[in-house]
This record gives structure tokens, C-alpha cells and sequence, in this order.
């Protein structure tokens, strides 16, 4: 086994799924809390106001009724209003993960607590003030924070009065946002990362049935934007402080061809050009890759690119690439006889790989193989900063909890990352996602549960938000503190 010997172990949540605190000092509203539970089988809604004033729902990823404006409603359940109350139990939370010997937590900042609009000109103080607690928290554990600086979570008022990212003025408020980061927790914090999961928006496209080319054309565009923001923001981070050190962050899938048809060889190569590639490349290597061309031309799609952008992204290229990891998925040209879920995708059942309860391929060897791709295009330290195994837990009459399947989930996922360091990988840190149990992003579940750390929660909004360690947490110790050799 051959970690080095300063591997950040660690894991990770993001800030409206652990935090709570939804409109505690003076934090405004992002999208997650107008978004409600759902499960397994029945989506999140997003909730609103129509124009003729009627209460009305969305699905997660449909848009708004024309004039209707986001609502928080009486008699539905919003799971990121409290999440697991993280504001105020974060004392609590990080010594649970100091004495798992965490070398590394990955959160995120919310851009409404410190911006609740997005539009003021100074930040909230309080929200300032909470982030500041937060890292020293970390710092005097011995834990490097590791923090993203958006996480699906835009301040709703620039969703709906400016339309997010497909507004080009979203670019200067982010600037204004992340300068307040980057200037405020100089020295408490070294490692960011922009915006996570970026490609989700490509792959959001997949999830609305049939798109149209309108559609292709916002989202390219609401994708051009964010670029630009990020490449900005690692500008501003590395003048503020040339220590930092300042990532990309993909949603990671290994696609692989269903069959050996020559047609779905280049499918799948196409999928890892639209899925994987098209934001890796321009985060990594500061310009759009070949094929980029043919992607825009499949849907007519027409961007409001400029020379100044363009510089911009030559400017602001990330120096670690970072990324999701749970699954891979199939790419075909034939039909396909079961579709399975994925993160905010899905895709053809692959008859060699276990799905959990919630459909998510586990594949130990994807992880390997998406490493070994990835480092050997860009070169740059990597990073793996979600991992890890969404399942039901049981609590048992004396409080213990026995989640073997969790650690039957990561002891393959850690052999990979290994193997690929074996094969010149440079991997330099793993944060496993949801390190205690929060909000599910996809499903608002509370029962679809990450946690090394179990949270007393369930899907309504009961429980005591007490901590308990499940066995998981044991085993995690000893993988860190023997620096991944331990993984019996
Ligand atoms: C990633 C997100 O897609 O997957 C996280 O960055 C999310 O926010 C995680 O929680 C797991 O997905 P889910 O839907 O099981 O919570």
C-alpha cells in the first residue's frame, strides 16, 4: 500500500445539507430551501407562488411557470431548513471527526449566509463570523478545511430575479462573493475548490427527458459563465494568497460501452467528451477541447463567448483536479431493458456491478480506471472529494450500529486509489462524502444515510440530532491512522 505519508484523509458534506440554520443570523434563502423531501421513488419538489397567487409545485430540475416566484408553503417538509443543525453542532461534529484522526474536512461556504441576496455591498458579519469559528475549530484540531465555494446553492434571489447562471452579472456577484472568502479566512483556510459538480448541468439535461436545443443552449451557457467565475475566483484566491490551492470540481462517472458495437465505442467516447472532459478540459487546460465544436453545433448552440473570457480562462486554470466518485454507467446505442439511477443521472444496468438500494453502481475498479485516465491528461495533483456508500442504517437496542456494508464499500474503493498511486498516480487526498449522515441532495432523505457519524434524524424532521458512531467509525480510525493499510 503506498500512500504518502501527508495523505489528507478525511470527509466531506456541503453546507445545505449539514449546516441547518436556514434563516439564523440574518442567512437568506437558496433554492435547497424552497426544495422538498422526496424518496427512493417519488422526486423533490421545488415550491412556488404562481402569478395569479396559487401555491404550485416543480419537480427538482423543471422550471418555474412563467410570472410564478419560489415560496416556502405551509404543509410540506423542507429537510435543508434544519439539515442536522451543523451550526450549531460543528464543536461537536469536528472533535468526532478529530478522533477519527481526520486530516482533512471538506465543507462548503453559503453564499446567502454571507450574502443573503447576493446583491449587498458588505457581507454579513455573522455569517463571517460562523466560517471564521468553523475553520479555527479545524485548525486547532489539526484538520486542514477543505472548502467549496458554491454547492448548488446560488442565493434564491439572484435565481429568480436575475435567472442564476445564465445571466452573465452572476459573474460579478460571485466575484464579490468569493473576494469576501478568499480575504476573510486568509490563513485559516489553503485548499478551495469552485463550483462542485460543475458538469451537473450537462448531465441535469439527461434528467429532463427531452431537452430541447433552448435548453442545450442555457445550459452551455449557464456553463460558459460559471467557467469564467471560476477561472476569476482562482485568479482573486492565488493574489490574495499564492498558498492557496485551488481545484475544479467534476462529478465523476467512468462511462464504459454496453457492447463492443463500434457505434457505442464512440458513444461512450463522446459521453466522457460531453460528460467528463468538457469541463475538465477548460478548468484544467484554460480552453475549450476539439469536440467542444460539435457539441454545440448537435443543438444549434450559439454562446456569448468573449475575448476577455477567453483570456480569463487561459488566466485561471486550477492547479488540482477533484472530484465525486460513486459509480460508473453504461453508454448504448441499443435499447436499453432496465434503466438505473445514478448521482442526478441514469443509465443501462451493467449485469457485472452491485446497486445499493437506491440504484447506485458500486464499481471499485471504475475508480481506479478514472484516476489513471484523468491524471494522465492533465498532470495535476488529484483529489477525491466525495466517496461513498448511501444506505439504510439500523440502530440497535444498545445504540450501536453495525454498518459492515459501508466498510465492504470503501475497503475496495481505498485498494483502487492505492493501486492507481502504484501506477504514478499523484493522489494526495480522499474525503468520503457525507462523513456524518446529512440531507440527501437527491432524494431530501434523511434515512439514505453517508455517516461514519449516525445523526438521530429521520425524513420528517424528528429525532433528538444526537451523534453516535457506527462501526464505521472505528474501522475509519484505524484506516487513517495506519494510513490506508488497515483496511480489514
Ligand atoms: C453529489 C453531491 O452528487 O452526491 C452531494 O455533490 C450529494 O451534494 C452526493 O449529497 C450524494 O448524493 P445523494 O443524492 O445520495 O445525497
Amino acid at each position: 500500500m503506498s500512500f504518502p505519508k501527508d495523505f489528507l484523509w478525511g470527509g466531506a458534506v456541503a453546507a445545505n445539507q449539514w449546516e441547518g440554520a436556514w434563516d439564523v443570523d440574518g442567512r437568506g434563502p437558496a433554492k435547497t430551501d424552497v426544495t422538498t423531501g422526496g424518496t427512493v421513488n417519488t422526486p423533490r419538489y421545488i415550491t412556488y407562488i404562481d402569478k395569479d397567487g396559487n401555491p404550485g409545485k416543480v419537480m427538482q430540475f423543471g422550471k418555474l411557470p412563467e410570472g410564478a416566484k419560489f415560496a416556502v408553503l405551509d404543509d410540506y417538509h423542507y429537510p435543508n431548513h434544519n439539515a442536522v443543525d451543523g451550526y450549531h453542532h460543528y464543536k461537536e461534529d469536528v472533535a468526532l471527526m478529530a478522533e477519527m484522526g481526520f486530516k482533512q474536512f471538506r465543507t462548503s461556504i453559503s453564499w446567502s449566509r454571507l450574502y443573503p441576496t447576493g446583491l449587498e455591498k458588505e457581507p454579513n458579519k455573522e455569517g463571517v463570523e460562523f466560517y471564521k469559528n468553523l475553520f479555527t475549530e479545524l485548525k486547532t484540531h489539526g484538520i486542514e478545511p477543505l472548502v467549496t465555494l458554491w454547492h448548488f446553492d446560488t442565493p434564491l434571489y439572484i435565481e429568480q430575479n436575475l435567472g442564476d447562471w445564465k445571466n452573465r452579472d452572476t459573474i460579478e456577484l460571485f466575484v464579490r462573493y468569493v473576494t469576501t472568502c478568499f480575504t476573510e479566512f486568509k490563513g485559516l483556510v489553503h485548499n478551495w475548490l469552485t463550483f462542485n459538480e460543475i458538469n451537473n448541468t450537462i448531465q441535469f439535461l439527461d434528467m429532463m427527458g427531452n431537452p430541447s436545443d433552448k435548453d442545450f443552449q442555457d445550459s452551455y451557457q449557464h456553463l460558459h459563465y460559471q467557467f469564467v467565475a471560476s477561472a476569476k475566483a482562482v485568479q482573486i484566491g492565488h493574489a490574495i494568497d499564492p498558498t492557496n490551492r485551488i481545484g475544479c470540481m467534476i462529478c465523476g462517472i467512468t462511462w464504459y460501452p454496453a457492447t463492443c458495437d463500434p457505434n457505442d465505442i464512440l458513444a461512450n467516447r463522446h459521453a466522457w467528451e460531453r460528460n467528463i472532459f468538457y469541463c475538465g478540459d477548460v478548468q484544467c487546460k484554460g480552453e475549450y477541447g476539439t469536440y467542444a465544436k460539435r457539441l454545440w453545433k448537435e443543438h444549434n448552440v450559439n454562446l456569448d463567448i468573449t475575448e476577455e473570457d477567453l483570456a480569463d480562462l487561459k488566466r485561471g486554470t486550477v492547479d488540482m483536479y477533484t472530484f465525486s466518485y460513486y459509480m460508473s454507467q453504461l453508454v448504448t446505442t441499443h435499447e436499453v431493458k432496465e434503466k438505473v439511477g445514478g448521482n442526478f443521472s441514469a443509465g443501462a444496468k451493467n449485469e457485472y456491478l452491485q446497486y445499493s438500494d437506491w440504484g447506485w453502481a458500486t464499481d471499485a475498479t471504475g475508480l481506479q480506471y478514472y484516476l489513471e485516465t484523468i491524471y494522465d491528461r492533465y498532470q495535476i495533483p488529484l483529489m477525491v472529494v466525495e466517496n461513498g456508500l448511501g444506505a439504510y442504517d439500523t440502530v440497535e437496542a444498545d445504540g450501536s450500529i453495525h454498518d459492515d456494508y459501508r466498510i465492504d464499500y470503501y475497503r475496495p474503493h481505498i485498494q483502487a486509489m492505492s493501486n492507481a498511486i502504484d501506477n504514478g498516480v499523484d493522489l494526495i487526498g480522499y474525503t468520503t462524502w457525507g462523513c456524518i449522515d446529512v440531507v440527501s441532495a437527491g432524494t431530501g432523505e434523511m434515512r439514505k444515510r453517508y455517516g461514519f457519524i449516525y445523526v438521530d434524524m429521520d425524513d420528517e424532521g424528528n429525532g433528538t440530532m444526537a451523534r453516535s458512531r457506527k462501526d464505521s467509525f472505528f474501522w475509519y480510525k484505524k484506516v487513517i491512522e495506519s494510513n490506508g493499510t488497515h483496511l480489514d
